[in-house]
């Protein structure tokens, strides 16, 4: 691990890549980058936590149900299908760039569905990521399916992984536990697509909900953290980390979705000068220590007996 890590700081430092953001807040703990995540991340290090909701390449001429209504299932020109070997090829190299750019305890986190996150999957495995766990984030307000001829699509895959089969991910089992009510969280997670409400600043056709990224970077990061999205969009990692006292960065190809960020961003101030007040109060910070690697098995075998009773 300490080899690769090396080796890696020794690319960076080779190829130095002047990066000027597209945005930066006063404080630094908003900051989005206009371009290619391929280039981009190549001047990135020491990021603790990444989500990233990469193009599903499902945008096929299709139709889909929104509102009720029949209406194109295209998303945009990036999320166009280039072929199953394109389309592989890319995913492992912004996987690799995201992994380059991970501190060596850190997490990445992706989400896709069936177009394309077993290409996702197959790619992290061929780079050595450690697989940590598969959730299912069941839509609860999926629209159904026009064409009578499928399962109603409801669910999305979002990937947990670690770098390193050596790292030492951070995972705030107690937090956790205490938001599913006392009882160990599952990796079945039942959450609505975001409603009108999360879109009074315009709109991303495949927006996630805060809710998901609150607990994605709650179960995995220490306040002060550093964030990075590198497929930003409207930035909803951006506004869940910032309101929970983590510094953000965001890459995206398109400044329309970055210009959206940026109002979000500036709303969620003037709205929630709390959550912001977070961020202001942690300045940025390392952890002091990771998950340690013992304590687990003895409490899962306390909790398995507690379920008993509650069955
Ligand atoms: C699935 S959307 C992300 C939506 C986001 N999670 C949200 O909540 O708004 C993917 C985004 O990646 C951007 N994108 C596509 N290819 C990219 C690339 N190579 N580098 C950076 N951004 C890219 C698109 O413009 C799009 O906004």
């Amino acid at each position: 691990m300490k080899n690769n890590r090396i080796s890696r700081e020794r690319s960076i430092a080779k190829n130095p890549i002047k990066l000027k953001p597209y945005f930066r807040d006063a404080r630094g703990y908003f900051v989005l980058y206009h371009g290619d995540c391929l280039d981009i991340l190549q001047g990135l290090k020491d990021i603790d936590l990444i989500f990233a909701d990469p193009p599903y390449f499902l945008s096929n001429d299709g139709f889909t149900c929104h509102a009720g209504k029949q209406v194109s299932v295209n998303k945009g020109k990036w999320d166009k299908s280039r072929g199953v070997s394109w389309n592989h090829d890319f995913n492992r190299k912004w996987l690799s760039a995201c992994r380059n750019a991970l501190e060596a305890d850190g997490s990445l986190w992706v989400s896709g569905t069936q177009h394309a996150i077993y290409s996702i999957g197959f790619a992290m495995q061929e780079l050595g990521f450690k697989m940590l766990n598969s959730i299912v984030w069941f839509k609860t307000n999926a629209p159904p399916n026009l064409s009578c001829r499928y399962f109603t699509h409801s669910h999305e895959t979002i990937i947990w992984a670690a770098p390193d089969k050596k790292s030492r991910h951070v995972f705030n089992y107690k937090e956790m536990k205490a938001e599913n009510l006392g009882r160990q969280m599952r990796d079945v997670w039942s959450l609505t697509a975001p409603g009108p409400d999360e879109k009074k600043q315009g709109k991303h056709p495949t927006q996630k909900p805060l809710k998901l990224l609150e607990r994605i970077i709650r179960a995995s990061t220490q306040p002060g953290d550093l964030v990075l999205d590198p497929f930003t969009g409207s930035s909803t990692t951006g506004m869940a980390a910032v309101s929970l006292g983590r510094r953000f960065v965001g890459i995206d190809t398109e400044r329309k979705f970055l210009d959206l960020s940026i109002r979000r961003f500036e709303a969620m101030n003037i709205m929630r000068p709390d959550a912001c007040r977070n961020s202001i109060l942690i300045p940025p910070q390392k952890p002091r220590f990771k998950q340690p690697r013992k304590s687990t098995f003895f409490k899962s075998v306390k909790l398995s007996n507690s379920f008993r009773k509650h069955a």
